[in-house]
């Protein structure tokens, strides 16, 4: 089917991946539509017009430019929905768990962006890196300054990306220079929201930074701005370290659990987003599951810093399942690269007795990511209508994978070994709303 309001501008060649729905409940062979000799055909308003296999393209889009990519897998543009855009330059830094790492290293370094010329270089690297590594959209914190966001946001919007972020909320146990208070929380929160929300492809994330750095009544504030902007959406993070867990018992004695600290402040919710999640007990997750809020795994992040071992079936349990996400965290988190993180996701589920496939992971890192944020009506998969923002990733990039190739037999054996082994090398090109964004 064509869509004839749009006019065509190129096609793009290669062998399309395309998954439709959750391997895990549509069943592998139904989750995925695979064209080896596939096309994507891609308007001048930056959306997929068509895609399917080259030999059934339309009349009508024949002798248009092509990109050619051959052999390369062209699949939907990764989604990173937990990343910390002022951590882009402490990845590998080594603290004892997490709270010595944010004390040693975090706030010091986020301290830095109440400097719109620092954030504004920063935020030009930080967004190449997303796309060198194939990724499109992301769920980003910023500092708890303000101009940090706007920083962020004006740079997100200038390369035509989905970019959902926000002013990170924190007025306790930290820094003077990383604080805010409740009042200036709920103001500069609510006018980033005026000025930034809905803008273009741009969301804002209401950002608590967790319950061990506010206080009740910033909590409250926070509450109270969720409630009033309904279309924003909500992260922070939960249950990620023993030590941080003790932590909350202590500050929220009255609660019955970490969960229950968001919950008192109404944060649950279809657009939350909790970070981790690694050590949570059946009611925690039957919470979030009836609230219909997202966890998010961050696998590079939790084995550096020894937070624990995420459990996928106990986050999907018939009976109360969690939706869930999957993310780089970044500087927690060790590699920009989704491929980085799926093989670790992998190998921490094995590490708990857990399978997760190529497919499972795949479909979690593009089209599951994007049904978590409400926003798989745009982007997620290489559908008529959707924005184009694709990834080309080559699957003989570096020799060790190359020579791997010449023994893959299927689909799920490419996928499989482009996550176990591939890392930024594999991305060939990355495209946002049809535009060449890298290229190799
Ligand atoms: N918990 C609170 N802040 C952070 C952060 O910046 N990174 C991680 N991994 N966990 C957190
Ligand atoms: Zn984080």
């Amino acid at each position: 089917m064509t869509n004839t309001d749009q006019q065509a501008d190129k096609i793009l060649r290669g062998a399309t991946v395309n998954f439709k729905a959750n391997p895990r409940v549509a069943g592998q062979e139904n989750s995925v539509s695979y064209e080896a000799k596939g096309a994507v055909v891609i308007s001048t308003s930056g959306h997929i017009l068509w895609q399917g296999a080259f030999a059934n393209l339309p009349e009508e889009f024949k002798g248009l430019s092509c990109d050619d990519y051959d052999d390369k897998l062209i699949l939907a543009g990764f989604i990173d929905p937990h990343i910390h855009f002022p951590q882009n330059r402490i990845l590998a830094a080594p603290g004892k768990d997490l709270l010595d790492w944010l004390n040693r290293f975090t706030f010091p370094e986020e301290a830095r962006y109440c400097s719109e010329e620092y954030a504004a270089k920063a935020a030009e690297f930080f967004l190449d890196r997303l796309f060198a590594n194939g990724t499109t959209s992301s769920l980003a914190f910023c500092s708890v300054h303000k101009t940090c966001a706007d920083t962020l946001f004006s740079a997100a919007e200038k390369r035509g990306m989905a970019m959902i972020t926000g002013k990170t909320m924190m007025d306790r146990l930290a820094p003077d220079n990383v604080l805010d208070t409740p009042e200036t929380a709920g103001r500069d929160s609510q006018e980033l929201i005026n000025k930034w929300n809905g803008k273009g492809r741009l969301k804002y994330a209401i950002t608590p930074r967790f319950a061990v750095t506010s206080t009740d009544a910033q909590l409250q504030v926070t509450g109270d701005l969720y409630k009033d902007n309904p279309d924003c959406l909500m992260q922070t993070h939960l249950s990620e370290s023993a030590g941080e867990i003790a932590t909350v018992q202590k500050q929220f004695p009255w609660s019955k659990d970490y969960t229950d600290v968001y919950d008192h402040f109404n944060l649950l919710g279809e657009n939350s987003f909790f970070a981790h999640g690694i050590h949570l007990s059946d009611r925690e997750c039957a919470r979030l599951s009836e609230s219909g809020s997202t966890v998010v795994h961050c696998p590079t992040s939790n084995n550096f810093l020894g937070s624990g071992l995420f459990d996928i079936d106990h986050l999907g349990k018939a009976d109360r399942p969690v939706g869930v996400g999957v993310a780089t965290d970044v500087g927690g988190g060790t590699s920009y690269s989704m491929l980085q993180t799926l093989g670790e996701a992998y190998k921490v589920a094995m590490l708990k007795g857990r399978k997760i496939t190529a497919y499972d992971a795949f479909y979690l890192a593009t089209l599951g990511n994007a049904k978590q944020l409400k926003l798989d009506d745009e982007i997620g998969s290489l559908d008529q209508g959707k924005f184009a923002d694709i990834v080309v990733l080559d699957p003989k990039s570096t020799p060790v994978l190359a020579s791997r190739q010449e023994v893959s037999e299927t689909l799920e054996d490419v996928l499989f070994s482009l996550m176990i082994l591939g890392d930024d090398r594999a991305v060939s090109a990355t495209y946002v709303a049809g535009k060449c964004v890298y290229k190799s």
